[in-house]
């Protein structure tokens, strides 16, 4: 469950503080959630509150229970962060390590971690890939092993940012599939509205603000009529 209580997210810019999120109060606890909005509307800056990423100025955000702002690593412990752009994320030379890197805290034998790395990598159809060098990947590849290394620490919440951008339709309705079927909550950020409208609740933010709130359907076309007007 996560639980949001923003009042307000500001950043310096150059000497005055910009108010990126306004008051935002909402409590999610369906499995898949959306987050749809235009480009600039603060939809990744919600999305980083949800672990502390972005902490809030005033107010409160709560994640499984937990004060993010008193609580970050343990929050971050149990929440997976999928970034859009994969070169934030993938640290490790070859694909097996770096999915070997995300278990290190739960898997304590080597040869124990590389086999789950494996199984995941696998899972994500990137099996004939385990020894390529991470820089030798295509940007769609990379994508796909970010989020391998997220699926593999088993979140119990999966954030993900734009995680299909620069996917193919084949992986795109490969990562759907995985996003649909894994065992946690999912707070999805995208600009696909096909994938929104599969979600059980969608938030539509525009100018910082959750504008829409409400059944996928509804909140898609809202936003279709919002983009739609001059
Ligand atoms: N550290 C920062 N300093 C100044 N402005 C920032 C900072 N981070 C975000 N912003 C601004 O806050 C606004 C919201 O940014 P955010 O990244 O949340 O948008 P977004 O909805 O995810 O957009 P996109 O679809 O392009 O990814 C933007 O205008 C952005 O430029
Ligand atoms: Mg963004």
């Amino acid at each position: 469950m996560i639980e949001l209580d923003a009042a307000g997210v500001t950043v310096r810019s150059g000497d005055a503080d910009r108010v990126l999120l306004h008051p935002t109060t909402c409590t999610l606890t369906e499995r898949r959630v959306a987050l749809i909005g235009a480009n600039g509307s603060g939809k990744s800056t919600l999305a980083r509150l949800v672990n502390g990423l972005r902490p809030v100025t005033s107010g409160r955000v709560r994640t499984l229970g937990l004060d993010v702002a008193t609580h970050g690593p343990q929050v971050r412990a149990r929440v997976g962060f999928v970034f859009t752009d994969p070169d934030a994320q993938l640290v490790m030379p070859t694909a097996v390590e770096d999915v070997a890197l995300s278990l290190r805290a739960s898997v304590r034998d080597a040869r124990e971690r590389d086999a789950r790395a494996r199984a995941v990598l696998a899972r994500i159809g990137l099996a004939g890939h385990a020894e390529t060098p991470v820089h030798a990947l295509s940007g769609g590849q990379k994508q796909l092993l970010a989020l391998a290394g997220v699926l593999a620490t088993e979140p119990e919440i999966l954030v993900c940012d734009e995680p299909t951008t620069l996917l193919d339709l084949r992986w795109r309705r490969v990562v759907d599939g995985l996003l649909d079927e894994v065992d946690a909550q999912v707070l999805l950020v995208t600009h696909d509205l096909d994938a929104a409208a599969r979600a059980d609740r969608v938030l539509v933010v525009d100018g910082g603000r959750v504008v829409v709130d409400g059944p996928p359907l509804d909140a898609v076309a809202e936003y279709r009529d919002r983009m739609a007007a001059p």
